[in-house]
Order: structure tokens, then sequence, then C-alpha cells
């Protein structure tokens, strides 16, 4: 028999568990996307559940998304959720640490800094950094080998994007001090820091010791390039230092460091094991990596050629493949908002009250066989036949960082919709390609032992990643 727990009719379900305060959080916690179907068949799109005391409510659906993802902003709030995250780790005065009004001009100054202008010079940039990667790495001595394919991502994940984001200064010292002040303020990035930010934790002094530096850093660089001792490039961190404020004033030292920090942190993640999921799954599928070496060479020609940014629009199939990856491994798969005032749900008899926070998955929907016949297979081929996601964002807003889509219909966002959603899309899917591009002109890649599939999904940490250890076999072409 179902158990329906109404504790109050005017609510939404509760789902049903024994112990008050942890409630589900360990199902929850374990595999989400589990959780959020499971508890969908029991209870419909609409549901709350306990997370750490914390009551919250499920709203799934392109119905959930729109009101969720497109709440008015003085009903649904991310930065009361977010800020206890990641105002320790980015620094104050950026992000969620200020009204919103505020960070969406922050957005549209790093928006500027990822038009198609600046991504066109990232390519070569991208191209120099991993070439030198694949060359200096001893993992990739000889004509084949075995690989952490996470571990190996992250490093060229990092490179890459420091390199174009972050600016020549950043990447120099990526390879000395720099590297562990980032690992020190990952480690305070943590699911633990999320939802019990008051737990003195070990690590959370050594998140601050790295902040403060790693922000001294950030701004004796500022000062280096303002006296003029450093050449102009295509970066985020010049086009920071252009930036001003609405109300005339230009964006302080220590907000563009903080800012050039939550950067750093947001890139990587989502990328880097993207990019790593990409491989396990080429690996796994050798035709669809051989399909792609065919692209390179029927499209660009010469495969020893640099990739430039306009070979880039050419790739069909890795765009496909990058699409195909993020549907099935959303590196995001939980966006939460607090709600701040009743907010009745159209269609039913509950109101959502104001100690309620909000959850949209998004990618659920991704994952349900409704929208994505046989959802649970790999097929970049899929796209093929399918309605270009772009084009199912049809309805577009302006919420002060430029034409955003809201996503009422689409049954694809991986990078979210709305106010809030992601502005490094473009940079993601050129960083992406470039990977892809390089990696099948110069390996062909196989799972180990015979053995088949890809490994199972981590949920341990903010971002969905492989399970490890994840080997793959590489040989050379
Ligand atoms: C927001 C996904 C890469 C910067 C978001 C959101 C999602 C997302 C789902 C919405 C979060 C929410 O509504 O609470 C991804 C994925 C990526 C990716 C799947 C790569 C595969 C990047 C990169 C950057 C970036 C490369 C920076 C260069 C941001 C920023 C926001 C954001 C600044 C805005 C947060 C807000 O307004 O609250 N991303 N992202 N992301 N992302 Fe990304």
């Amino acid at each position: 028999a179902q158990q329906i727990l109404y504790k109050n009719p005017n609510e939404p379900p509760v789902v049903f568990h024994w112990l008050p305060v942890i409630g589900s959080t360990v199902t929850y916690g374990i595999d989400p996307f589990r959780f959020f179907f499971d508890c969908q068949a029991k209870y419909g799109d609409i549901y709350t559940f306990i997370l750490l005391g914390r009551k919250v409510t499920v709203y799934l659906g392109s119905k959930g998304n729109q009101f969720i993802l497109n709440g008015k902003l003085k009903d649904v709030n991310a930065e009361e959720i977010y800020s206890v995250l990641t105002t320790p780790v980015f620094g104050k005065d950026v992000v969620y640490d200020v009204p919103n009004a505020k960070f969406m001009e922050q957005k549209k100054f790093i928006k500027y800094g990822l038009q198609s202008g600046a991504l066109l010079t990232y390519v070569p940039l991208m191209q120099d950094e991993i070439g030198n990667f694949l060359q200096g790495d001893s993992h990739f001595n000889g004509q084949h080998g075995t690989i952490s394919i996470p571990k190996v991502m992250a490093q060229i994940t990092l490179f890459t994007a420091s390199r174009c984001l972050q600016g020549i200064e950043v990447r120099q010292k990526l390879d000395t001090t720099f590297a562990d002040l980032y690992h020190a303020l990952d480690d305070g990035f943590q699911p633990i820091n999320f939802m019990l930010p008051w737990f003195p934790l070990p690590q959370n002094r050594r998140r601050d010791i790295a902040q403060r530096r790693m922000t001294q850093i950030y701004t004796e660089i500022i000062k280096a390039r303002r006296a003029g001792a450093e050449k102009r490039s295509e970066d985020i961190l010049w086009t920071l230092m252009d930036s001003v404020y609405k109300d005339g004033t230009p964006m302080p030292d220590n907000e563009i460091a903080h800012l050039m920090i939550a950067l750093l942190m947001a890139g990587q993640h989502s990328s880097s094991v993207t990019s790593s999921w990409i491989m396990l799954h080429l690996a796994a599928q050798p035709e669809v990596m051989e399909e792609l070496y065919q692209e390179q060479i029927s499209v660009l020609g010469n495969t020893s050629k640099p990739i430039t940014y306009e070979d880039i629009q050419k790739l069909p199939l890795v765009m496909n493949v990058i699409r195909e990856t993020l549907r099935l491994h959303p590196p995001i798969h939980t966006i939460m908002r607090k709600v701040k005032n009743p907010l009745p749900i159209e269609g039913t008899n509950w109101i959502v009250p104001p100690s309620h926070v909000l959850l949209a998955a998004p990618a659920t929907m991704g994952k349900s066989d409704e929208y994505f016949p046989n959802a649970a297979k790999w097929d970049p081929h899929r796209w093929e036949c399918m309605a270009d996601p772009a084009d199912q964002e049809k309805e577009k807003m302006d919420y002060g960082y430029g034409l955003v889509s809201t996503g009422a219909d689409s049954t694809y966002l991986p990078f979210g919709a709305g106010r809030h959603r992601c502005i490094g899309e473009q940079f993601a899917y050129v960083q992406l390609t470039v990977i892809v591009s390089i990696m099948v002109r110069k390996f062909k890649l196989k799972n180990v032992d015979g053995k088949t599939g890809v490994v199972a999904t981590d949920y341990s940490s903010l971002f969905s990643r492989p399970m490890e250890p994840a080997f793959i076999q590489w040989e050379r072409r």
C-alpha cells in the first residue's frame, strides 16, 4: 500500500521516512535520480522530502522547471541557499554574496569575455595546452597505455580553462603554488560544507587561507597589469578590469579577484566530468570514436592541421556526442531555491510555504523514456532526428546580462534556465570540442580487460562524476 503522508492538505505530500531529521537524506544522497523517479511513481511530479531537517519540495517536469527556474525574484531566491557554500570559497561581494541585480551585472561582464570574438582566440591556446600536456605527461609515453580518465581530464580541463579564462600569469602559476591553493579551495566545495556550514571541518581552515592567498595573487596580477607590465590579451581578467557598474563604479580589485575564483571553480568541474564521461563512452563504444575520426577527416581534411573556431561549428557528430553525454550525465542534478512567499501551485490545492526549499531537477526529463526513447542508452545519433534543443528554448527574457531562454517547454536543460542560466555553455562546447577532436585524432580508446559499458555515477560530491577507479586503455593512431 502506498504510504502518502498528507500532513497538511494544503501542502504537497511528504515522502515517507522513519527518522525525523534525517528524512530522505540518505536515499537522495546515494542516487538522486533513482530517488526522484521512485517518488514520482508514488506521489506524482510534486512532493516534499526531508533533507537534514529542511523541507524540500520537488517539482518535476516542464511545469516544475517553469515554476522554479522562472519564479519571480521576490518569490524564489538562490543566494540564500548557495552563499553558505560559495562565499567562503569565492570571497565577499560577488555572485551569491550580493543582491541578484548586482550579480546579473557581474554575469554580464563575464559574458562579454566569453563572446565569440574571445572564443576565437581561445581555440589555439586550448590546443597548445592539450598538446603540451599529452607530450609532457608520463602516462602518454610510448604507443599505448592505461590512464585514469577522471585524473587526466581534470588536468586538461584545468590547464585549458585557466589559460583562456584566467590569463597567462595564473596558468604559469598552476605548475607551482596555485595548484595547491586550487585544491585547498576545492576541498571546501563539498556537500558537507553546503549541508552543515557551521561544522568546524579541518579543511575549512586551509580553504580560508587559500582563499586569502589566491585573492592576494589576483590582486598582485591586476596591479602589475595596470602598471603596464603585461601585454594585453583576450582574457576575462582584462575584461573585468575594464568593467564598470551601471552606477559608474569601476569593478573594485577585490571583487575582480573573487569573481575570478568563482569562474575558476564554476567552469572546472562540469567540463572536467563531461569530458571524462565522453572518453568513457568512446572507450565503451569504439565504433563511435572511429566515426568521429572519419568526421575529422571528411570535414576538416588534413587532421594534422590545427582546429579553428570555424571548424568547431562544422562537426555535428562531436556536437551530438557532447549533447548526448550531458543528457545522460548532467553534472548538476539538483537546482535549489529558497521560497520567499507562499506559492500556490496551479491546478492543485497546494501552497508551498516560505519555510520550504524548492528543488528543480530538469535532468530527470533527459533520463525519461517518455521524452527520449530508450533513454538509458548513450546514442549520439539520436540527436540527428531530434529538434535542436536551442529551437525548443523559444521564449527569451533579458535578466540584465543579455537574452536568455526561459526554457519553459524544453525537455533538455543541462545549462539551466531563467535568470541563473549558465553563461559558460559556449565556452564549454568549444573546450569540449577541442578536447574530443584532439583525442580522436591522436588515439584509439578501449575499455580495460574486455569490460563493457561505463562505470556508475558517484553522487557524493556536488557535481555528479564517474565512479573511480575509471581506467581506460589508449593506443596511438
Ligand atoms: C550556471 C551547468 C560550464 C559558469 C549554471 C547552471 C547550470 C550549469 C545547470 C544553473 C544553476 C542554477 O540555476 O542554480 C553547466 C554545465 C557546464 C557548465 C553542464 C559544462 C558542461 C560552465 C563554465 C562556466 C560556467 C565553463 C564559466 C566559464 C556559470 C555561471 C552560472 C552558471 C557564472 C550562473 C549561476 C547563477 O546565475 O546563479 N551552469 N555549466 N559554467 N554557470 Fe555553468
